[in-house]
């Protein structure tokens, strides 16, 4: 018996319903469990799995190789300069060689028509790794990390602040919708989700019953909500846009005055990381000789609270991806 995930591939969140998404979240839940135990897990033995990545990252690259480790399949990282790919070789005919020699292709990239054509002309799954448009393994992991926290998705509410055009952003209000989790992004009027987006958004919202909110204003976008959520201000490959995005994003800041604003005592505060929250790293070293500013979309203050979570959710990358990749390429009787 063949199961409705083996052979798919997970590019963006709106390809799959709430069932498949909330299956793949328990299923996430179930292998941090065996994890924890020391029980294994090795659903995925003899696989090869490509791993193709355009840009950079910390999480994201080690959650797909321990996954595959842990699955018992071998993971090979392919960087944007180690291959043929685009230079010397069309996507085409990448996918199509990569559709011969391995079982599965991640991609982390640009564009999401890269990743969509991988799938195409691979005929193997693809999983999206994060593209411009949308970051589907880590909505996994972060409404994992909330159900951890409240138990279930009913009647919850997060409110993103940031720039609502980014993938996060996007993927936040898809998701959410399917789930049926309100969501409300907290942006300024330039930085606010597509017309796209929200059509998409709002079309799954009307299956679920999740109530969107796409607002600049501060107080009415945070106050009672269950989640604060945020992202950087410029994301891969955006990093010339620091001084625009400053003066727009300064007062959508996570701090102790917006945690406050949301008057409920139980917030949680995520971020999928990494985040400027100090002057520890090179590149925030250079913002603050640039601008005079040593904290971004969240202070140090919250990032290190007790309510803060994002290392959860970091954690929780692996989880969520294992579930991905045993779910549509193991043999597993689920759904
Ligand atoms: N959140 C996230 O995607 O992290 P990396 O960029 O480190 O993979």
């Amino acid at each position: 018996m063949k199961s409705h995930f083996q052979g798919k591939s997970f590019l963006k969140e709106s390809d799959f319903n709430q069932t498949e998404l909330e299956t793949l979240i328990d299923l996430a839940a179930h292998f941090k469990y065996l994890k924890k135990q020391n029980i294994p897990h090795p659903y995925l033995q003899g696989k090869n799995i490509a791993l193709l990545f355009e840009k950079t990252s910390t999480r994201t690259r080690s959650s797909f190789t321990i996954a595959a480790n842990d699955l018992g399949a071998h993971a090979e990282f392919l960087g944007q300069h180690d291959i043929q790919f685009g230079k010397k070789e069309s996507l085409e005919d990448t996918a199509k060689v990569f559709g011969r020699l391995y079982d599965a292709i991640e991609y982390r990239g640009f564009s999401q028509n890269t990743v969509e054509k991988l799938a195409e002309f691979s005929g193997v799954p693809v999983w999206n790794g994060l593209t411009d448009d949308w970051h589907p393994t880590q909505m996994l992991a972060d409404f994992l990390t909330i159900k951890e926290h409240f138990g279930n998705f009913k009647g919850l509410t997060l409110a993103y602040l940031g720039d609502g055009r980014n993938n996060v952003a996007n993927s936040l209000l898809v998701t959410g919708a399917i789930l049926g989790v309100n969501i409300n992004i907290v942006s300024p009027t330039d930085l606010q989700p597509t017309n796209d987006i929200q059509s998409i958004a709002n079309d799954r919202a009307l299956k679920s019953g999740a109530k969107l909110l796409i607002t600049d204003n501060i107080q009415k976008g945070v106050e009672g909500v269950d989640v604060l959520y945020t992202d950087v201000w410029a994301s891969m490959g955006e990093e010339s846009s620091f001084e625009e995005r400053i003066k727009l994003l300064l007062p959508y800041q996570i701090n102790q005055q917006i945690v406050d604003m949301t008057k409920n005592n139980n917030t949680i505060v995520l971020h999928d990381l990494p985040a400027f929250h100090d002057l520890n790293t090179t590149m925030s070293q250079e913002i603050y000789n640039q601008f005079g500013i040593t904290e971004m979309e969240i202070t140090d203050e919250v990032f290190n609270a007790n309510y803060a979570h994002q290392f959860d959710q970091a954690e929780n990358r692996l989880h969520t991806i294992k579930a991905v990749m045993a779910a549509t390429l193991g043999h597993l009787f689920i759904l």
